[in-house]
């Protein structure tokens, strides 16, 4: 499928069926934020993996934005590990784990896609919670929780899917 053609297939799913997501399936998912591109290839992405019931029953006591899906991968990054430019005036304390996790993401969310999967992309949680529950280590910080799974029935996409700016609202050219 033409790469544009997939992007404007994705729409946050908040409908999911609960159909599992076939293991060869997740490898690939898994792969696609593996091989992600990260600042000066330090490679800081860690990714849960919220299979089991018991996980997504202690998940579920902290936010309700994964929507029934039967798997969410929670995507972090390691600080120990993220490149940090703290000496160049260029980059401010710059540390780059949060666009290297979005990045890995973001390639995940797009393998879903185009391996027929719904997703939804969701940040609406408190990091404390989710290093509570699942006992992150002081190091790993989550950035995104990417909720994975087939369509229910009665899906379709929100009222913003549709909602997009003009291209030359968003574009400027100099
Ligand atoms: C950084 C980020 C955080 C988001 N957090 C949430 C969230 O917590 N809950 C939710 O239902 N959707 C969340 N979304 C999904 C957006 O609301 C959605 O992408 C946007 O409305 C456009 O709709 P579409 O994805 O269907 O095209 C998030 C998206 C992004 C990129």
């Amino acid at each position: 499928m033409d790469y544009l053609e997939l992007a404007r297939k994705r729409y946050s799913e908040r409908r999911f069926s609960d159909k599992g997501v076939e293991p060869d399936k997740i490898a690939k998912i898994l792969e696609a934020g593996r091989i992600a591109p990260t600042a000066h290839n330090l490679q800081p992405q860690k990714i849960y993996v919220i299979a089991s019931e018991e996980a997504h029953a202690k998940l579920l006591t902290k936010t309700k934005m994964t929507y029934g899906a039967p798997l969410v991968f929670l995507v972090c990054y390691d600080n120990t590990i993220s490149w940090k430019n703290t000496n160049d005036r260029c980059y401010e304390n710059y540390d780059s784990g949060e666009v290297d996790a979005t990045l890995a993401a973001s390639s995940m969310m797009m393998e879903a896609t185009d391996l027929g999967l719904s997703t939804l992309w969701a940040r609406a949680f408190d990091s404390a919670d989710m290093i509570e529950i699942f006992d992150l280590p002081e190091n790993i910080v989550p950035v995104v929780l990417l909720s994975v799974g087939y369509p229910g029935p009665e899906s379709r996409p929100s009222r913003l899917h549709d909602s997009r700016k003009p291209i030359d609202e968003i574009v400027v050219i100099k």
